[in-house]
């Protein structure tokens, strides 16, 4: 059995993750890859209920926003990351703890070190095998947004204190970690991510 692989895809809101994924699902299952479509928060019977605390509840302190996506977190690898990729299936997600360390760590101002230890515990080593960040011009990315939630409708700076997160800690893993132009088509992104995964030797031929 080839290996799973665990994918994410992150970026400010709005940016395009979603289509990305539905796009490289679609071209993981042409090549016969079982994949397993998940997103952040969310993504289990708990993670939906703490999503919509998180994203449609009352106002909560920083602490208790950035516990609770850990928790939501634990939960999704628990029951559906870790046991997907045992059965070699791949995970395709959109958002990972890297939005924990942008939002909360960064933006929030937690401090991204204390973030990430109380996400590294929740992950138990299942860690993405590749995050790639659609970068783009987060005003942009914000007016495509339909429905802004309770953080997607913070402040204009609240936001550039993310794009300026993702930067940060973007520098840091760049052996897991793949940048991208968000502002390309979904089609051009696609194609050139499946160019990566195979240049990785993680696709077989066609
Ligand atoms: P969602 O509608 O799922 O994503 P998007 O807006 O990108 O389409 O909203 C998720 C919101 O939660 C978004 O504002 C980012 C925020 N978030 C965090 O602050 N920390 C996290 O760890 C995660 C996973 C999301």
């Amino acid at each position: 059995m080839s290996p799973g692989r665990y994918l994410a895809v992150e970026g400010t809101e709005g940016v395009g993750k979603t289509t990305l994924n539905r796009l490289l699902t679609d071209r993981l299952n042409e090549r016969g890859v079982e994949v397993v479509r998940v997103r952040e928060p969310g993504g289990t019977p708990l993670g939906e209920q703490i999503r919509s605390l998180l994203l449609h509840g009352d106002d909560m302190a920083d602490w208790t926003e950035a516990l609770l996506f850990a928790a939501q977190r634990s939960e999704l690898v628990t029951r559906v990351i870790r046991p997907a990729l045992s059965q070699g299936k791949w995970v395709l997600s959109d958002r990972c703890f890297y939005s924990s360390l942008a939002y909360q760590g960064y933006a929030r101002g937690l401090g991204v070190s204390r973030v990430w230890s109380v996400n590294a515990p929740a992950l138990g080593g299942t860690l993405p095998d590749l995050v790639v960040w659609l970068e783009t011009d987060h005003g942009a990315a914000l007016l495509r947004q339909e429905q802004p939630d309770r953080i997607g409708s913070e402040d204009a700076s609240v936001h550039l204190q993310v794009w300026k997160g993702y930067r940060s800690v973007w520098t840091t893993d760049r052996e897991r970690t793949l940048r991208m132009d968000g502002g390309r088509s979904p089609q051009h992104s696609v194609a050139v991510l499946v160019s990566v995964l195979e240049e990785r030797g993680w696709l077989g031929p066609c």
